[in-house]
């Protein structure tokens, strides 16, 4: 038996309140993530391989651990998202509507990252028929919690950029993966490759003239490229879907949460900025 005042020692050997004391004083120290002391081989993340959706499947509650089992697939490849893929393309294709497509992509199972502990998904943001489209890399800690893509320290430097560039209101805001990546590391482009129809549907749904991507991450994912983004930035690229039914011409840029840290490199995103104003202002060209 434990007398009163002492510690409620665990099967474990830990004392659950000197343990959230020590937490609450990482938490005052900014640390807001932990990691585990041995590297996670990402390429071989967990995929759920697509389940077939029920239409008007009654709601589910579904606890967190009971969400999609692991189904080891790895390979020296990495997992085999061929399936995810078809099964979001499938997905995507059927949606009419940006309603449609936020539930699609809110129902869907097939990227790993929705099971690392996002809090739900995260679709977009903005004008359904604007001019401008921009593409981030994926969801932080404050978009996880609003299910908001830029509403973050980033995202208010990025709308106070749009508003510099007098594009207030005539955007759409979107990522290339749409649940939190864990301590917002970079998504994998297997991650990225299996949200791609959602994003490409996206595009076509709202038929933007031009499409702004922040981040090399983003860069790289959209544009098939390799280079970094400090050589693709301020330069045009045409992005073609992959049906090829639709060319749109696309600029990279600095991500706003570089440019936080790095705010010396303000000046070359704003030179990019003016250069993606005149082309969404730009008069189109008749036929
Ligand atoms: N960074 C991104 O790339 N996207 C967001 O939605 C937020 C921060």
């Amino acid at each position: 038996m434990r007398g009163q005042g002492q510690s409620p020692i665990d099967a474990a050997g830990i004392d659950p309140r000197a343990l959230e004391s020590l937490l609450a004083f990482w938490a005052d120290a900014g640390v807001d993530t932990t990691y585990e002391d041995a590297p996670v081989d990402r390429l071989a993340a967990r995929v759920r391989p697509p389940q077939p959706t029920p239409r008007a499947a009654a709601p589910q509650v579904v606890a967190r651990s009971e969400q999609a089992p692991a189904i080891p697939q790895a390979s020296s490849q990495g997992p085999d998202i061929s399936a995810a893929i078809a099964e979001a393309r499938r997905l995507a294709a059927e949606c009419e509507t940006l309603e449609a497509l936020a539930a699609a992509i809110a129902a869907f199972d097939g990227c790993g990252l929705k099971f690392e502990g996002a809090r739900q998904a995260v679709f977009a943001r903005g004008e359904p028929n604007a001019p401008l489209m921009v593409i981030g890399e994926g969801p932080g800690a404050e978009e996880d919690v609003q299910s908001l893509p830029f509403v973050g320290r980033a995202g208010k430097l990025l709308d106070k950029m749009i508003g510099a560039a007098g594009l207030t209101g005539r955007v759409f805001i979107t990522n290339t993966v749409y649940w939190r990546p864990p301590g917002n590391r970079t998504p994998t482009p297997q991650e990225q490759m299996v949200c791609q129809p959602f994003l490409e549907r996206s595009i076509a749904l709202v038929k933007p003239k031009v499409l702004l991507l922040a981040g090399g991450a983003s860069a790289k994912s959209v544009l098939q490229k390799s280079e970094g983004i400090l050589s693709l930035r301020g330069r045009w690229f045409d992005w073609t879907s992959s049906d090829g039914a639709m060319t749109l011409p696309a600029m990279p840029t600095l991500h706003p949460a570089f440019l936080l840290r790095q705010p010396g490199a303000k000046k070359r995103a704003w030179t990019d900025l003016l250069m993606l104003e005149e082309r969404v202002d730009r008069p189109e060209r008749p036929g």
